[in-house]
């Protein structure tokens, strides 16, 4: 079995869909269902199901079980919009829901996106694999693996497709905090993909540049506007920089649907605040003395212009981005293209 089937992070259970509870990894993977609008919003805005492709599938999911529930159109159209609105950052959840609310068999759609997904997941791993040399160090932040994607990830599946093919990559993880998905979830499907790598602070990434001499940088998006300003993880612009200062290659692994191209550039992209306790405590243990105040946006904005490239289904993009972003909108979708595709190649082996 893939680390994707055995990691799927979310699916439809016919009442229900069906999560891992991402917060408990790595120690425990423990399925859960939700089964109505609160559960599905309880389950995105605590992260138990996370990551922007992720988040879609399962909202797409979400609507169908709403239409299945709710007769009324508009007690309908007002959860699903509610579910849209679930988490602000990702593009991928309302780009998911408006996808199912316009097709007339919601289930059916949703399984093609989920579908989608994983055939899109693996073009880009493909394409990611010419930025690799033999042995080369790369960094990544955040996770963006199977359990970010429900395919087979974007920068992570980069990472992972270029250990598979011999590249022997050296690889360095952020912890990423304060929710750590870096050390509780990149580590935790490195291992399970038999891929060693090295876990550091965050705060550590301007020496492992400077003295490991880290050959590449890759990580995922949340949101890409118009002229290639990138929404991730709060922590991916402080590398970016870093990078560009160290003269690294950085790349942004993402699937067309997380393009927005109704948004100019990266000051209309919406950042998700949290709560502070995330920041002002670890594992339920207070770190800051009570009634600290503390600023907690979980995504930055990284300029295009700190951008070496972005890893698509399409291949990679390269600057000047203006023409080549313009270009992937007028391209038709390649998602249910290479999903057709996929499938006959599993069918075949
Ligand atoms: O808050 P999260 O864990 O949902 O943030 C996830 C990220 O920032 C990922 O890098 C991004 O969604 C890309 S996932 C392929």
């Amino acid at each position: 079995m893939s680390l994707r089937e055995r990691l799927a992070p979310v699916w439809w259970e016919h009442h229900a869909v069906g999560y891992i509870d991402q917060r408990r990894l790595p120690h425990e993977v423990r399925r859960e269902s939700a089964a109505n609008l609160d559960e599905l919003i309880e389950a995105i805005r605590t992260l138990a199901v996370r990551g922007a492709p992720c988040i879609g599938i399962f909202g797409a999911y979400g609507v169908a079980l709403l239409r299945a529930s709710i007769a009324d159109e508009l007690q309908f159209q007002a959860a699903a919009e509610r579910l849209r609105q679930a988490r602000p950052t990702a593009v991928n959840l309302a780009w998911a829901v408006d996808r199912i609310l316009a097709s007339s068999d919601m289930l059916a759609q949703a399984h093609a996106l989920a579908g989608e997904q994983v055939a899109v997941d693996r073009a880009i791993a493909e394409a990611g694999l010419e930025l690799f040399g033999k042995g080369m160090r790369v960094l990544t932040h955040c996770n963006t693996g199977a359990l970010a994607t429900g395919g087979e990830g974007t920068a992570l599946g980069v990472i992972i497709a270029a250990a598979a093919a011999g590249k022997k990559p050296q690889v360095y993880v952020d912890e990423t905090r304060p929710l750590l998905q870096g050390s509780r979830l990149t580590l935790f499907e490195l291992a399970q993909a038999g891929v060693d790598a090295i876990l550091q602070v965050d705060a550590a990434a301007a020496i492992s540049m400077q003295r490991n001499a880290i050959d590449l940088v890759i990580v995922g998006a949340d949101r890409i506007a118009r002229n290639g300003d990138t929404a991730n993880k709060v922590g991916t612009y402080g590398l970016a920089i870093l990078a560009a200062h160290h003269g690294i290659p950085f790349y942004v692994a993402a699937p067309r649907s997380t393009f927005d191209f109704a948004l100019a550039g990266g000051s209309d992209i919406p950042i998700e605040m949290r709560a502070e306790h995330e920041v002002t405590s670890f594992a339920r243990t207070a770190v800051a003395p009570e009634g600290s105040v503390a600023y907690n946006p979980a995504f930055d904005v990284t300029p295009a212009h700190l951008v070496s490239g972005f890893i698509t289904e399409y291949g990679v993009l390269r600057p000047p981005y203006g023409d080549a972003l313009a270009d992937l909108e007028s391209r038709p979708s390649l998602g249910a293209l290479l999903a057709v595709r996929c499938a006959s190649s599993e069918r075949a082996r």
